[in-house]
């Protein structure tokens, strides 16, 4: 059971489940509410033998997943999805998102757009009218990363945004690793005017291998509260 901190994502996860069907194909997201999700889903296989396979986004969700006795798969081996449940940094009224907060963006897209269903679980503390209060993550290759930070702070310039600081991820002293390898450069915009063009503009840029903008992805966004109440938004 979590502690009364961790009450809205507790509840937001577990509703999630309803979702879920006897054979499914699962995408299983990063952090701390998707990791709620994952356990919860592991008990209802244990204790209902629900039959489900899961496809991970990041190697930390992967070992949660195999610790709670579901089946993990690859995404090649799935081939389609019919259900991802994953978390997210920051909703919009339009469900548009910001996810890589955990670092874990590139897998966590491929992994929805290649799910029938995408269902977000949140909490009410990470909504706003206009997305970017979170630092907006982008996934860059390390090979010239200082050229592609210059290039998109350039490229900053003629966007609609209220902020143009871009600093390299860290863990500790040393640049953040993602499961691929790859850095995070965290974009600190304020508010992004135009998030669809901003997506295109980013990956464009060479090194830049995805952005953490989540735009038409999401299909159901849930927000837990610290009280239990539960809402659904699609
Ligand atoms: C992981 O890379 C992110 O996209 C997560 O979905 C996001 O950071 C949400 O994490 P929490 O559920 O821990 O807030």
């Amino acid at each position: 059971k979590p502690d009364p901190i961790d009450m809205a994502k507790y509840v937001s996860a577990l509703r999630a489940l309803d979702y879920v069907q006897d054979g499914m194909r699962i995408g299983l997201g990063t952090g701390s509410t998707a990791a709620w999700m994952v356990r919860g889903l592991g008990e209802r296989v244990r204790r209902d033998g629900l039959r489900v396979t899961g496809v991970p986004t990041s190697s930390r969700t992967a070992s949660l997943a195999r610790e709670c006795g579901i089946q993990v798969i690859t995404l090649e081996d799935a081939k389609w999805l019919d259900l991802t449940i994953d978390g997210a940094d920051e909703f919009d009224p339009g469900l548009g998102l910001i996810k890589g907060g955990g670092g874990a963006l590139l897998q966590e897209k491929i992994v929805a757009t290649a799910s029938d269903m995408m269902v977000v679980i949140t909490d009410s503390s990470k909504a706003v009218d206009t997305l970017g209060a979170f630092p907006l993550p982008v996934e860059v290759i390390p090979f010239g990363w200082q050229t592609t930070k210059a290039l998109i702070e350039e490229s900053l310039i003629g966007m609609d945004v209220a902020g143009r600081q871009v600093t390299l991820r860290l863990n500790r002293d040393a640049p953040y690793r993602t499961d691929e390898g790859n850095l995070i450069l965290d974009l600190h915009l304020r508010r992004i005017g135009n998030a669809r063009q901003l997506s295109l503009m980013l990956n464009q840029i060479p090194g830049v291998v995805e952005n953490g903008l989540f735009l038409d992805i999401c299909d159901v966004l849930i927000t837990g509260e610290a009280d239990g109440g539960v809402e659904v938004h699609d």
